[in-house]
């Protein structure tokens, strides 16, 4: 509690909210695994957390994208966060590039970042071995990450599996600045939700839901329609056996029954007895009615949104002023440190 306290010697501590801060990048479309796995959680924290939720499209760029489709995957990105129940009157909603600070501080973090280090990576040493062409935005991308976290002084970080290693260098970046300069950002947390769902793919429950996954069959949309979602939901693969019950070597069969407790709020136990005996046909049709009971309201709010942008750039607008106002801070402070002139007014 350093940061997030205000102190004077005349006044009492007034102590503020700890930040938390995640964002996602507009790379492609919003799936289940991102609002079960990690909105949900997310939409809880906004009353006891300042809360930062950032759509990343400078990390978006790091991959080629067609810049039409970038433009309307941030757009709908918001509107996806929006709808599934992030607050803009709690929490602040931005997009990355329309604030100045997240480039700025992550020069800064660069130079005192071994390029060593940023090539241990282990999503950059992937890319790497599959001979894509590598960009040098590839290798700084974690570097603009730890910029994200640290220009609001995140203490927690609700990042997935893969993430990890990404906020260990945010970590590290924040102790070296400390260290080289002064104290300046609180060091971040990886936040574990302890409620939560890891969403599978339906094609392949060895892999995480994705919307980078070859087989898209095996990805939830929250933009595909009712009859789409059934239609996936009913091709998922299942396990050898007819037993319904969540266990390792059951991959498939678990992966759908934590989707269906994920939707109707329903513990494992329970929905293992109603299933006893049952086959995989009425099981699967359970989950795809839960899926598109659940998604029913989320996918009506953001048809509502999307239906009218000027409305939705206006809630971008005042998300982004707020977020900036504090960005602003944060990067005079480390320019200051760093020893760049003041600029006159
Ligand atoms: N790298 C993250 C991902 O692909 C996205 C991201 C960028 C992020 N900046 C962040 C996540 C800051 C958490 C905090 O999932």
């Amino acid at each position: 509690m350093s940061a997030d306290v205000k102190s004077s010697d005349s006044e009492a501590a007034v102590p503020t909210r700890k930040v938390l801060l995640t964002c996602v990048q507009p790379s492609g479309g919003f799936h289940l695994g991102n609002y079960l796995g990690a909105v949900l959680n997310w939409r809880r924290m906004q009353d006891d957390y300042e809360c930062y939720f950032g759509v990343v499209d400078m990390h978006a760029i790091t991959q080629p994208i067609e810049p039409a489709k970038l433009r309307a995957s941030t757009l709908e990105l918001v509107a996806w966060y929006i709808a599934s129940g992030l607050e803009p009157a709690k929490a602040h909603i931005f997009v990355q590039s329309h604030i100045i600070g997240h480039t700025e501080l992550a020069w800064v973090l660069g130079c005192l970042c071994p390029v060593g280090q940023l090539e241990r990576m282990t999503q950059y040493k992937d890319k790497v071995a599959r001979h894509e062409s590598v960009g040098a935005g590839i290798l700084n991308y974690p570097v603009l990450m730890a910029a994200d976290i640290l220009l609001y002084n995140a203490h927690a970080v609700p990042v997935g599996e893969d993430q990890k290693q990404h906020l260990e260098l945010a970590r590290d970046l924040a102790e070296k600045f400390n260290r080289t300069y002064s104290p300046t950002f609180n060091v971040p947390e990886p936040f574990i939700p302890k409620t939560g769902a890891r969403i599978m793919s339906l094609a392949d429950p060895a892999k995480k839901m994705s919307k980078s996954d070859e087989d898209q069959s095996g990805t939830l949309y929250l933009g595909d329609t009712s009859a789409v979602l059934r239609k996936k939901i009913m091709s998922a693969v299942t396990d050898s056996g007819s037993e319904i019950t969540a266990r390792a070597d059951k991959p498939g069969v678990t992966n759908l029954l934590h989707i269906l407790s994920a939707c109707t709020g329903r513990a494992l136990p329970s929905l293992e007895a109603e299933f006893a005996g049952k086959g995989y046909g009425d099981f699967k049709s359970a989950v795809a009615e839960a899926v598109v009971a659940t998604l029913e309201s989320v996918q009506k709010k953001y048809a509502e949104l999307m239906a009218n942008k000027d409305h939705l750039l206006d809630v971008i607008k005042t998300g982004d002023e707020a977020t900036q106002k504090t960005a602003y801070k944060t990067l005079a402070k480390v320019y200051r440190k760093v020893g760049f002139l003041e600029r006159s007014r």
